[in-house]
């Protein structure tokens, strides 16, 4: 398995590959892969001939500067992993900050048509423009035919759409249902840092998510949406920051409801300082 640090070599060697015409695949990730993740990888195996998995934990996304430094940096048993599914066609790129960023570890200030400017964008000031730089970065050295992105950060997903039409990139960007844990807890690197008890909690997320897509069927927004909040204060060692009835395709929030839209439900919630985000498809 090739494990490249430089941009400069790994740039190279996906030229070479795409000069025999074959398809490359990415999958970008922070690391601390999970069962998500390589279902991720399985897919994009699945349909291209090479896949690119970059490990790198992107410093400008994080709104805090201790959840950047507790942010579980696996790179050893991630390269395992990845071994496991396939030693011939996974390239791993890890590359460093400065390799990333240069000498001033700087977000661009991307507009995303508004898509940035909801939930996720709220509540972390900048996160989707260190996101949006980072994968910007990352799409130019390399150069993927196919991108794998999870629904479980649904609104990244559709902020990396948006990135792509806005810089004309001729990258198939391809959304993958969320993969949960048996409890149906959305899989995610924070998990790991959760206590058992928190994550014997987390596992009401899900639920109340799937409550409220039943309520929905029958029920305005903000019945649904009073009812979470109120679920909420049954659980303890859960705290809701939102939950959100929105339209798809802006992101917005509900305002009337219309069978010709499609919605989705959105919730952040802390479980003390670890925050834990997830979603449901509702119509
Ligand atoms: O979803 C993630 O893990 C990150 O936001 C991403 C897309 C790898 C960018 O750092």
């Amino acid at each position: 398995m090739k494990v490249y640090n430089s941009k400069e070599k790994i740039s190279e060697t996906i030229f070479s590959v795409k000069a025999e015409n074959k398809s490359v695949g990415f999958v970008p990730t922070m690391g601390a892969l999970h069962a998500g993740h390589l279902a991720l990888v399985s897919k994009a195996l699945e349909e291209n001939d090479i896949v690119v998995v970059s490990v790198f934990v992107n410093p400008t996304q994080f709104d805090k500067k201790t959840d950047l430094e507790k942010y579980p940096r696996t790179l050893k048993h991630d390269i395992n992993l990845l071994k496991a599914l396939s030693k011939n066609n996974i390239i791993i790129f890890a590359p460093s900050v400065k390799d990333i960023y240069g000498e001033k570890i700087k977000a661009l200030n991307i507009d995303f048509d508004g898509l940035e400017n909801e939930m996720e964008g709220k509540f972390r000031p900048g996160h989707f423009d260190g996101v949006g730089t980072v994968v910007k970065r990352l799409f130019e050295i390399v150069n993927p035919d196919n991108a794998y992105f999870g629904e479980k950060d649904f609104q990244q997903l559709q902020i990396i759409k948006k990135l792509v039409e806005k810089f004309h990139l001729s990258i198939h960007v391809i959304g993958c249902e969320i993969y949960r844990e048996e409890s149906g807890l959305a899989m995610s690197s924070r998990n790991e840092r959760l206590s058992l008890e928190q994550k014997n909690a987390a596992s009401a997320i899900f639920k109340i998510l799937k409550t409220a897509k039943e309520k929905f069927a029958s029920q305005s927004a903000k019945k649904v949406t009073d009812w979470v909040v109120k679920e909420f204060t049954k659980h303890k060692l859960l705290e809701l920051e939102y939950f959100m009835i929105s339209d798809v395709k802006t992101l917005k929030p509900i305002n009337r409801k219309s069978n010709k839209k499609t919605y989705r439900a959105f919730i952040a919630v802390f479980a003390d300082e670890i925050r834990l985000i997830d979603n449901i498809a509702l119509n």
